[in-house]
């Protein structure tokens, strides 16, 4: 058993599977890539400097309504729980859940290997009687957590509007296994971006500054790097917009000339002005962030919103009878 404050679990993927991801995703019409390949060192910076632009309003907002919200969130969750953040990035925002909620553990899960590191280790040294236990994961597969965790009850927090890259119907089944890690009667924290008109949501992924840009484009830098693709970044540019339709924004990286990409022994040859989708945001309603939660079993205890009903921050119990991750 773990007894030291500090321990990082390193279960990241293993590159032939990335490997294999990625040919199967560059085979499909349209082609697309894995969002959770934005996260290497640079692409951890460069989001954590969209958090800090004009644009991006969401950051600001789930930290205010965090804030906000402090005392009934510390009378609802269990002290000396374990919290588990599903891609913890900076750690920024349970800040202010530790205060509120006082955990004896705190578990960030992030694929971002060296930020996660950082981050986790900062959050060790500001709170001096928390254990905290980094675990660089894949939040879509199931995650093995640390056996010291063992019997706490669990909290699970899963900020900003990341639930809103997984489609609509895999939402769902990532929360029933979150449900599962946090086990009978457990509750968890989640950020929903909300429907809005596209005048707010456009800006917000296309910044005057471009770093969205450089965000979206490093994908293809961090794939050159860790697997051997040959993308030529400078021959890709970013494209963002809002289907009002599906509630979504797409990203995706637009190919400026006909071109082969090869990976191992497979060419994808791609075409002048062909899309590569990185990316959805589906956006939430109340009544959509209700149908999640029945659907994924769980019930929702109560939700929070800013003045402008930007952004949602729900509270979702588990019910007593799931069987947990630990039995
Ligand atoms: C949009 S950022 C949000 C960061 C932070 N939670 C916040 O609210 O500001 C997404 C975070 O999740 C991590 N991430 C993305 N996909 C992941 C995956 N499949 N498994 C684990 N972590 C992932 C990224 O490395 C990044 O830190």
């Amino acid at each position: 058993m773990t007894t030291e404050r500090y321990q990082f679990f390193d279960h990241n993927p293993i590159l032939p599977d990335v490997v294999e991801e990625v040919k199967q995703s560059l085979r499909e019409t349209p082609k697309r890539l894995p969002p959770k390949y934005f996260y290497d060192e640079y692409g951890s910076a460069l989001f954590e400097q969209i958090t800090e632009l004009p644009e991006y309003y969401l950051t600001r907002t789930e930290i205010e309504i965090l804030n906000e919200n402090k005392e009934e969130l510390s009378r609802t969750i269990d002290k000396s729980c374990c919290l588990i953040e599903y891609g913890s990035g900076s750690s920024r925002k349970v800040r202010s859940l530790i205060d509120a909620i006082d955990p004896r553990f705190y578990v960030p899960v992030d694929i971002s290997k060296e930020h996660l590191h950082t981050s986790a280790k900062a959050i060790h040294d500001d709170f001096d009687s928390l254990h905290v236990y980094p675990t660089c994961a894949d939040y879509t597969e199931a995650i093995q957590l640390p056996d010291a965790i063992d019997g706490a009850p669990r909290c699970g927090f899963f900020p900003g509007s990341s639930i809103g890259n997984f489609e609509r119907d895999d939402a769902s089944l990532f929360l029933v296994n979150l449900a599962r890690d946090i086990g009978p009667g457990g509750h968890c924290i989640i950020g929903f971006d909300s429907r809005k008109p596209k005048a707010i949501l456009e800006p917000a992924y296309n910044d005057t500054q471009g770093v969205t840009a450089s965000f979206n484009l490093n994908l293809l830098t961090h794939l050159n790097r860790t697997i051997g693709t040959d993308f030529k970044p400078t021959q890709f540019r970013h494209h963002a917009f809002y289907d009002e339709s599906l509630g979504r924004i797409e990203m995706h990286l637009i190919s400026e000339t006909e071109q082969t990409v090869t990976l191992d022994d497979e060419r994808f040859q791609i075409a002048r002005n062909e899309a590569i989708h990185t990316e959805n945001s589906y956006k939430y309603s109340l009544t959509d962030v209700q149908e999640l939660a029945s659907k994924a079993g769980m019930s929702l205890v109560t939700h929070w919103q800013d003045s402008k009903a930007w952004f949602y921050v729900a509270l979702l119990r588990v019910p007593d009878d799931i069987q947990s991750g630990d039995s």
